[in-house]
Parts: C-alpha cells; structure tokens; sequence
C-alpha cells in the first residue's frame, strides 16, 4: 500500500514536472535585430528553446521595445528583465572598472578589443558587479566608433562648440570636453530625433548603428575616425541566475555561449558591409581621416586618461596596451 502510495505521487511529480510552465526569460536590448547584439539576441533564443524544450522561453524585445536604456538596468535589478546586454559605456554606476573600453585611441582596432577581452584582466572584469547582483556572461562586440556631424570634422578644433551626443559615460564626456565640444547624455532611442532636430550636431557610433538607425540620413558627414569601440557586456540578475535548476543553467550557459559566438562573427564579418551600405546609400559623405588629423585628435584625447585612471586603474589599462601588440 505504502509503496503504491510512493509510485502515485512520484508519477504525479512527474506528470507535474512535465507541465509546468516554462521560465520566462526576456531578454531585452535597445538596437535593431539585423545587428551583432540583435542577432546574438535571437541565436540565444533559438538555442535556449532548443536545448532545453518546453523548459524555457525567450522573449527578445529590441529597439528599446521593453526598456530603453535609462531604464534596463534598474529593470533587470528589479526582475523584469533576466538578460540584457548594455553596452560597456552604460554601466558607470555599478563599477567604475569598465571605464576602460571608453578611453579614446586606447584600442588600435577591434581585434585588440578582442584580446584584451580575452586575457585574464579582461575576463575578470566580468565578474566585476557581482556585489551589485549582476553576473557577466561574456563580452560581445558591436565595433568602432566613427564620429559624424553636420560639417566635416578634420582637425579637432572643427569640434569646438559642437554639441555631440554620448552615451552616460563620464569619459565619454571627457573626450569631447577634451576638444572644445559640448557632449549631450541622450538616450540611444532618441537619437535621431535629436540629430533630426538639432538638438546635437554630431554623435559617435559603429557601422552597424548607423545603418539600422538610419543616423547617415540625418547627418551629412561621417569621418572614419575609429577612436574609440563599442561594445557589450551579456548580463543576468544573479540572484535570478543563481536560484535557477541546474539544468537549466547548464543550458543556457551553453546557449549563451554560442549566441555569444555567432554576435561576435557577425561583428567581425559584416561590419565592413554596414559601411559598404551607408556609402551605398550616399545620404551622407563618409570621409577618410588623415593620420595626421587622427594623432591631432589623439594628443587632445589623451589626457582623459590621466583623467581616469585612478578610478581604472594604471594596471588595467597597461594591459589593454598590451593587446595592441
Ligand atoms: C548607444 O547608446 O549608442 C549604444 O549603446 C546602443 C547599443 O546598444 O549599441
């Protein structure tokens, strides 16, 4: 009797286990899919609901459908949202660390961002929000920043009095103070208004951005300056990640992974390609820039890292160095 009691509610168990509902996972980000971290995005989806069938389901909200990004974080603190991927410049009121990625010329090129992300430095700053409650799961690139404005930028001093939109960093801020420009905080969802209107003359972004945001249609230049990256950390709430079965976590570890992997390859291989596409489209001029121009700007820029690196740390950024080879 016992024994039969133990196997009938062992097969409810079961039966339950195998109707539950799956978790809900959204994951929410600000750009549009045909980019590195949309296309990241909806791998991970893919990959999730595959590994793991009837366990999970993911919800992909791009374009700042869900949360722009004044709002993400605190919405994923909160825990209506398990997965975001901010760029690194968004992260300033949870460690000063990430600063890095935003210090201008730092970088020779995107592969340099690659390794530096790669090296022990690198990877340990994944973990650097933890005491806020926040787990990285790994770096993705989007690429380098090229600035645009309404007049051509040559040498900096073209800058001065430029208002430019950035995204909330304090260094970001820095680099343009550094050249006589007035640097505007502004939301990446309302960035072409502001452009449109006026409110900003200029803005930095790579390829990808503007392309999918159409930014060249509201700006009549765009200079190959390569300054600075952007890039993103993937991220969860850890206490939501930490409390989730081991199964499932293992999953989605694996499904993270692999979207990461195939983000990065997009970035890698079609960033030349969203270039091709803007100049494609002759709304705005794409001007090359000079070295000399570019050491100009350079020497300008510089100092922000003096600047910063108290907060950075002289260590880290030496390491970064390193990665240019
Ligand atoms: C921006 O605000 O310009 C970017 O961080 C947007 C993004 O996610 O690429």
């Amino acid at each position: 009797m016992k024994i039969k009691l133990l196997l009938a509610s062992a097969l409810m168990a079961v039966g339950l286990a195998a109707h539950a509902d799956p978790i809900i996972i959204k994951y929410s980000h600000v750009v549009a899919d045909v980019t590195p971290k949309g296309q990241a995005a909806l791998k991970f989806k893919e990959l999730a609901e595959k590994k793991l069938p009837g366990k999970v389901q993911v919800q992909v909200f791009p374009n700042s459908q869900l949360f722009g990004d004044g709002k993400e974080m605190e919405a994923l603190l909160l825990g209506d949202v398990q997965i975001l991927a901010p760029s690194l410049a968004k992260f300033g009121k949870y460690t000063k660390k990430l600063q890095i990625f935003d210090l201008p010329f730092l970088f020779n090129d995107i592969q340099a961002v690659d390794r530096f992300q790669a090296s022990k430095e690198g990877q340990a700053l994944l973990m650097s929000m933890e005491k806020k409650g926040i787990v990285g799961f790994g770096y993705l690139h989007n690429g380098m920043k090229q600035l645009s404005a309404n007049k051509p930028l040559g040498s900096p001093e073209d800058a001065k009095g430029l208002k430019f939109r950035i995204q909330p960093s304090d260094v970001l801020e820095a680099q343009f103070k550094a050249v006589g420009g007035n640097p505007q905080k502004i939301a990446f969802a309302e960035v072409y208004q502001a452009l449109q209107t006026g409110v900003v003359d200029g803005a930095e972004n790579p390829w990808s951005n503007i392309y999918s945001k159409k930014f060249h249609e509201v700006q009549n230049y765009i200079m190959e300056s390569n300054h600075g990256v952007l890039d993103y950390m993937v991220i969860a709430n850890a206490k939501w990640w930490n409390g989730l079965p081991a199964d499932v976590k293992k999953g989605l570890s694996e499904a993270m992974k692999e979207s990461i992997a195939v983000g990065n390859k997009v970035a890698m291989e079609e960033d030349a390609a969203f270039r091709a596409k803007v100049i494609a489209d002759k709304k705005a001029r794409v001007l090359p820039m000079s070295q000399d121009h570019l050491n100009q700007w350079r020497t300008a820029m510089k100092p922000v890292w003096k600047k910063f690196e108290g907060e950075i740390g002289k260590d880290l950024i030496d390491a970064a160095l390193k990665a240019n080879k």
